[in-house]
């Protein structure tokens, strides 16, 4: 995760998810720095009352390139600038790549997914320095690209690029490239409206009585009031395992650009239906290609229930 409003509202509602285990929490350089983000990740954490979920601090920049931040959506502070009392608990003693292998080496064969919410940096850090991690994760799941299979999926960050692939293309390469199990759940339904948190829903979170609710209130305060509607995109990533009936997923074979002077980043599905799967170019990726309304619905009541 990489400490952006979103991603906390998404660790929330995986830490109070009983359909899902989080074992642990890395965080990565993305929407905030590292530091920033590691912060955030314990701040819900604490909030939630799982101290036994381990936050490991990652990557503190892009594999090959500097990093981008996401301030003017997410604020300094990546809370919205909330300005949320510290957190006591500290980071894991271990670096988020000892914490993923170890982890992973002491599951059993394929019974760990890692839903990434951020750039995909410490993925393939860990893909590249622990490749026979690679045999024990059941599936991948990421919040990222846009693939041009709705009339959302354009980009957000560049007309084509969406923000956590853009900010690290050549991890997004590695990872799509792994031959690991991969769904991503990218702008293409994230930021369909419908699915899109509105004044209304605001107003009902803050009428809702609670500390969650109080913090989603006060996280999502400043983009409602700038902006007046919110994108749930890591919370849809993170809910497509908590609620894998509200999910459809369509096979294509995806390409991530790294090099072009105006494509940098894109995650180029090849849609070309008429061609046998020989000739298409890229790697098998099962892209989102829609979520039930009833997503909007779960997220609120789980997320701010007291
Ligand atoms: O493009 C949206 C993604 O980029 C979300 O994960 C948001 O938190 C930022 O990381
Ligand atoms: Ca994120």
């Amino acid at each position: 995760m990489d400490g952006g409003i979103d991603d906390a509202l998404a660790l929330v509602l995986g830490l109070r998810s009983p359909e899902i285990e989080v074992i642990g929490i890395t965080s990565v350089s993305g929407n905030v720095p590292v530091r920033q983000a590691t912060v955030n990740a314990l701040r819900v954490v604490e909030l939630v009352g799982r101290p036994e979920v381990w936050v490991a601090k990652g990557a503190a920049r892009p594999l090959a390139r500097d990093p981008i931040r996401a301030y003017e959506f997410h604020g300094r502070d990546g809370l919205g600038d909330s300005h949320l009392p510290m957190p006591q608990q500290d980071p894991f003693s271990k670096t988020a790549l000892k914490a993923m292998n170890e982890t992973l080496s002491s599951a059993k064969r394929r019974e760990v997914t890692i839903i990434c919410t951020g750039p995909l940096t410490n993925l393939a850090s860990l893909l590249t320095h622990f490749p026979e991690s690679k045999n024990r994760i059941e599936e991948i799941i990421v919040m990222g690209g846009a693939y041009g299979i709705t009339q959302y999926g354009v980009g957000n960050e560049t007309p084509v690029a969406e923000f956590n692939i853009y900010s690290d293309p050549e991890a997004a390469k590695l990872v799509f490239g792994a031959k690991v199990p991969l769904k991503t759940v990218g702008l293409d339904v994230t930021t369909i409206p419908q699915l899109e948190l509105e004044r209304s829903d605001y107003a009902r979170i803050r009428k809702e009585k609670g500390k969650f609710a109080a913090f989603a209130a006060r996280t999502l305060k400043k983009n409602m009031r700038l902006h007046g509607r919110f994108t749930l995109h890591d919370p849809m990533a993170v809910a497509s395992a908590i609620w894998p009936a509200l999910y459809e997923f369509s096979s294509y074979r995806v390409c991530v650009e790294s090099r072009g002077e105006y494509t940098t980043g894109m995650t180029i599905a090849d849609r070309r239906s008429w061609l046998s799967e020989d000739k298409l170019s890229g790697d098998p990726v099962m892209v989102c290609s829609h979520v039930g309304a009833r997503f909007k619905r779960l997220f609120l009541e789980r997320v701010t229930a007291a």
